[in-house]
């Protein structure tokens, strides 16, 4: 159940991993654009506040640090003068895409001595779901991909309808608000959305966590509630036509007639719940809802939402006339911009928390644990991770 009583004030010094997050937790894979966005035309993107150049060769997508090591000039500015490599803008330092390795500088001639004498950090690259995923880490080897992927995910075709979107904010308020309990209820009570979906006035609430993911378990939900001199408060605006009936746990799609067999299969325990590094998944009936939300730097962060159907064939088709004809605009768009505008103007620490924010904490908590496991980890591989003063 709930704990009784939240700690009041809040300053974040229980979480020293979350609190030095700010740019992004490292170790992790991270999505930063569509994959047709990356062609031979280096362009610079910025991740967890490093500059990273990424340009496609032969078909695969490469991403170096984005700063010479000659003079600081951006690789970014320069081009491809050999197959394979990357040259700089300025003086010709021409670098190996695959391992980083300088191969030339063109201006000193084929035997410059300094060639073989420096290397260009690199960083990983995959893609998946249409786009480009890289790993930023602290040096350590990157784990597959499909490990930190939505599990059903990795082992379904899925087709998908995604949004991504630079925002202004920080990325932990972000994911803070997206599996943010008493938001769902008051924020979005004006979106369009809820035309179409329900969403309780207030219920009671539990946390739990299976695997790498925490759950919010929805049990009981409270249509109208009655608060004694004010007066009575509902969710029904939107809802005129088809009043809302009370359900059980709205995670528990496998009571659902229409759920699709592969979310039936995951038997999730809730509706939403997040795992790291900042990753949403929201489970309806015949589709999921993912939001990963990447680190750009401490101010600033891109939303990526994804849609996932598990369909095949001509069964797709229903599925995107339905994404484009709708949803896009409605829960990509407005909905999602509702969101976008409260991680714009939240300001927090300090904060003083309330009992829905219990989900809040034990995804922080979650946070905490898996970086302080991971520092052990690495450092049983010899690879030394700063620890953050609490
Ligand atoms: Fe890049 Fe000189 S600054 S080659």
């Amino acid at each position: 159940r709930r704990p009784a009583r939240l700690p009041g004030r809040q300053d974040w010094s229980s979480w020293p991993h979350y609190q030095a997050a700010a740019a992004g937790f490292r170790g992790y894979w991270y999505p930063v654009g569509y994959s047709s966005r990356f062609t031979g035309k280096p362009r610079q993107i910025t991740l967890l506040g490093q500059k990273i150049v990424l340009v496609r060769d032969g078909g695969e997508v490469y991403a170096l640090k984005d700063r010479c090591p000659h003079r600081g000039v951006p690789l970014s500015e320069g081009n491809q003068q050999f197959p394979g490599t990357i040259s700089c803008p300025y003086h010709g330092w021409t670098f190996d895409l695959k391992t980083g390795d300088l191969k030339a500088a063109i201006t000193d001639g084929p035997a410059s001595p300094i060639c073989g004498k420096v290397k260009q950090p690199t960083y990983a690259v995959e893609e998946r779901l249409g786009m480009v995923w890289v790993f930023v880490g602290d040096g350590e080897e990157a784990p597959p991909i499909d490990e930190q992927l939505p599990e059903e995910l990795v082992r379904n075709e899925a087709i998908v309808g995604s949004r991504i979107q630079p925002r202004e904010g920080n990325w932990r308020f972000a994911c803070e608000n997206g599996y943010d309990e008493g938001h769902a209820k008051y924020l979005h009570r004006t979106a369009l959305w809820r035309l179409f979906k329900a969403m309780p006035v207030w219920n009671e609430t539990r946390i739990v966590q299976r695997g790498r993911w925490i759950y919010r378990v929805q049990d009981k939900q409270y249509w109208t509630a009655d608060f004694p001199g004010l007066g009575k408060w509902d969710n029904q605006a939107w809802f005129k036509l088809k009043p809302p009936k009370e359900v059980g746990n709205v995670g528990n799609t496998g009571t659902h007639r229409e759920t699709n067999p592969v979310i039936a299969a995951q038997e999730f325990p809730g509706f939403a719940s997040v795992s790291m590094p900042g990753v949403l998944r929201i489970v309806y009936p015949t589709f999921i809802h993912y939001e990963f939300y990447v680190p750009v730097d401490a101010d600033n962060h891109l939303y990526v939402g994804v849609l996932a159907s598990f369909q095949r064939g001509w069964k797709a088709l229903p599925f995107y006339a339905k994404y484009l004809g709708f949803v896009r605009w409605l829960f990509h768009g407005q909905f999602s911009g509702q969101d976008k505008w409260m991680v714009e103007v939240t300001d927090a620490p300090p904060e003083k928390l309330y009992r829905p924010d219990d989900s809040l904490l034990k995804w922080r908590k979650l946070a905490e644990d898996t970086s302080e496991e991971r520092v052990e980890r690495l450092a049983a591989q010899g690879v030394t991770v700063p620890v953050p003063e609490s």
